[in-house]
């Protein structure tokens, strides 16, 4: 088992009976679906379940996990998903698979957001290794561009995943994929990245975690 399946189970393990569990996307997040569904399956355990996306969706299904549509839902016990970054006061960076704007909706809806990832996804400042992805409407591009240009930002449109046309996620925007200047804090990104128009979502979870499962050399880490 690697780290990051021992702290997918481990947290499914923290799931109690009646819940109603948001399903996050990646790697993760799948190690995760499994092992709530072998409890399911196994102990009898009773939770509602609520995806992130059509891939989680589709392996929630396969597993025989109960979901609820996104729309008949308004809170959740607890919303379960990976990150790309965790920096050391647990802001995020996520979207490296594009749909950002479910997986922020469930992170805000959840009265929970537990965070899985292993110890590569640590990093000293929220942008260290990835750009920030933005989800833009599609008119929009340019004149995002242009705002976050005037934050020290360099933007390019996302390419799709053949490269012979532009990433467009589930609800049609675009996905433009910034690097900001390091010294801008996290704090103040996300909040001008908020009140940019244009930009439906971004990749910045801030203040949202409220506890961190970090799988390192075997032992579970919670903060
Ligand atoms: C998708 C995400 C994922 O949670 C993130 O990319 C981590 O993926 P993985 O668990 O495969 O490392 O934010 O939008």
């Amino acid at each position: 088992m690697n780290d990051k399946q021992r702290v997918a189970h481990f947290a499914a393990q923290r799931i109690k009976n009646g819940m109603t569990v948001g399903l996050g996307t990646g790697s993760t997040a799948n190690y995760f679906i499994e092992a709530l569904a072998t409890r399911v399956v196994t102990e009898g355990l009773q939770v509602k379940a609520v995806s992130s996306s059509v891939v989680s969706s589709l392996k929630a299904q396969q597993y025989g996990l109960p979901l609820l549509g996104i729309e008949h839902i308004s809170v959740l016990d607890v919303y379960v998903d990976g990150a790309d970054e965790v920096s050391p006061d647990l802001s995020l960076l996520k979207g490296r698979g594009a749909d950002l704007v479910r997986e922020k909706l469930l992170a805000k809806a959840g009265t929970e957001f537990w965070v899985l990832i292993d110890q590569s996804k640590r990093v000293q400042h929220i942008g260290q290794n990835f750009p920030i992805p933005l989800e833009v409407i599609p008119f929009a591009w340019q004149m995002v561009q242009r705002e976050v240009s005037q934050l020290g930002g360099q933007g390019r449109l996302r390419p799709s995943g053949n490269g012979d046309g532009l990433a467009v996620t589930s609800h049609g925007s675009l996905v433009l994929d910034v690097i900001f200047p390091p010294e801008l804090d996290t704090r103040t990104l996300n909040d001008k990245l908020n009140s940019i128009s244009g930009i439906v979502e971004h990749g910045i979870f801030f203040g949202l975690t409220t506890t961190l499962f970090t799988g390192h050399d075997g032992r579970i880490i919670e903060q």
